[in-house]
C-alpha cells in the first residue's frame, strides 16, 4: 500500500488579506500553499495532488521544481472544501489504489511540524480506519447566545475534557474516504466528520499548536515567525 497527499486548495479565502486566494498568499517568499506541499513532501509520499479551482491561472505562475515532479494539480475544486477534497480522490483514482493511503491537509496549514506527521503517518498505517492530527483544548469554552439586545453573553461553560481541536493532515485510505465524502449529510468540515457519519472512529494523534490554520491576518506574521525558526 502506497501513501499519497491531497491538498485542496480551491477556496477564495476571503475573510484575510483581500483579494488573493490565501493558498497564494505570500509566506516566508513563497506562496503559503509551497509550504504546505513542501511539509507533505517530507514524508514518504508518492504524490501530492494539490486541488485547484476550475479556473486558477496562479498556481502555474509559482516554482514547484524543488519537489521533484511529485506535485500534481488538479483543476477540479468545486463549491465546499468537501466538494473539492471529493472531485480531487475521484479525479486522482486513476493513480491511487482505493486502500492507498491518503493525507487530506489543507493549504492553510503551512506549519505542520514533521514531526507531526511522521507520528500521523507510523500510528495511521497500523491502524484499521485512519485518523487525525489534533490537539487536547486548552482554554476553557464558552457557549455564546445572544441577549434581548443583542449583545453575545456567555450561555454557559462547557465541560472540555474530552474536546480536542481537529487539525490536517487527516489520513485515510482513498477508497473509504471517497465513499464516505460521496454520502455524507449536513455540513462536513473535514475528512473524520464523513468517516465518523459511517459509524467508524478516527483515531486522535496529538499534534502540536505549531500547526496554526491561517485563518485571521495575524495568522501569517505567526506563521512566518514559526517557519523562521526552522
Ligand atoms: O476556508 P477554509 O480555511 O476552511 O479552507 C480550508 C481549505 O480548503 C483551504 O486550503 C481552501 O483552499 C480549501 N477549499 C477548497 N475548496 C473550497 C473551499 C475551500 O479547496 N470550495
Amino acid at each position: 500500500m502506497a501513501l499519497f497527499a491531497l491538498v485542496p486548495a480551491a477556496g477564495s479565502g476571503t475573510r484575510l488579506a483581500g483579494a488573493q486566494p490565501k493558498q497564494y498568499l505570500p509566506l516566508a517568499g513563497r506562496p503559503m500553499l509551497w509550504h504546505a506541499v513542501r511539509a507533505l513532501c517530507g514524508v514518504e509520499v508518492e504524490n501530492v495532488f494539490v486541488v485547484l479551482a476550475p479556473g486558477d491561472t496562479e498556481f502555474a505562475r509559482h516554482d514547484w521544481s524543488a519537489f521533484g515532479g511529485r506535485v500534481e494539480p488538479l483543476y477540479c475544486g468545486g463549491a465546499t472544501r468537501r466538494d473539492s477534497v471529493y472531485n480531487g480522490l475521484v479525479a486522482a483514482s486513476a493513480a491511487v489504489d482505493v486502500d492507498d493511503w491518503m493525507l487530506v491537509h489543507d493549504a492553510a496549514r503551512p506549519c505542520v511540524p514533521r514531526a507531526d506527521l511522521a507520528a500521523l503517518v507510523a500510528e495511521c498505517a497500523a491502524d484499521a480506519i485512519g485518523g487525525i492530527l489534533a490537539l487536547p483544548i486548552a482554554d476553557t469554552v464558552k457557549r455564546a447566545g445572544k441577549d434581548e439586545a443583542g449583545v453575545q453573553r456567555v450561555a454557559a461553560t462547557e465541560d472540555r475534557t474530552q474536546l480536542w481541536l481537529a487539525q490536517t493532515p487527516q489520513m485515510f485510505r482513498a477508497g473509504l474516504l471517497a465513499q464516505a465524502l460521496r454520502d455524507a449529510k449536513g455540513s462536513v468540515t473535514d475528512e473524520a466528520s464523513a468517516i465518523e457519519q459511517l459509524g467508524l472512529r478516527p483515531r486522535l494523534v496529538t499534534g502540536s499548536r505549531e500547526n496554526l490554520k491561517v485563518t485571521y491576518t495575524e495568522d501569517l506574521a505567526i506563521a512566518a515567525a514559526i517557519l523562521a525558526t526552522r
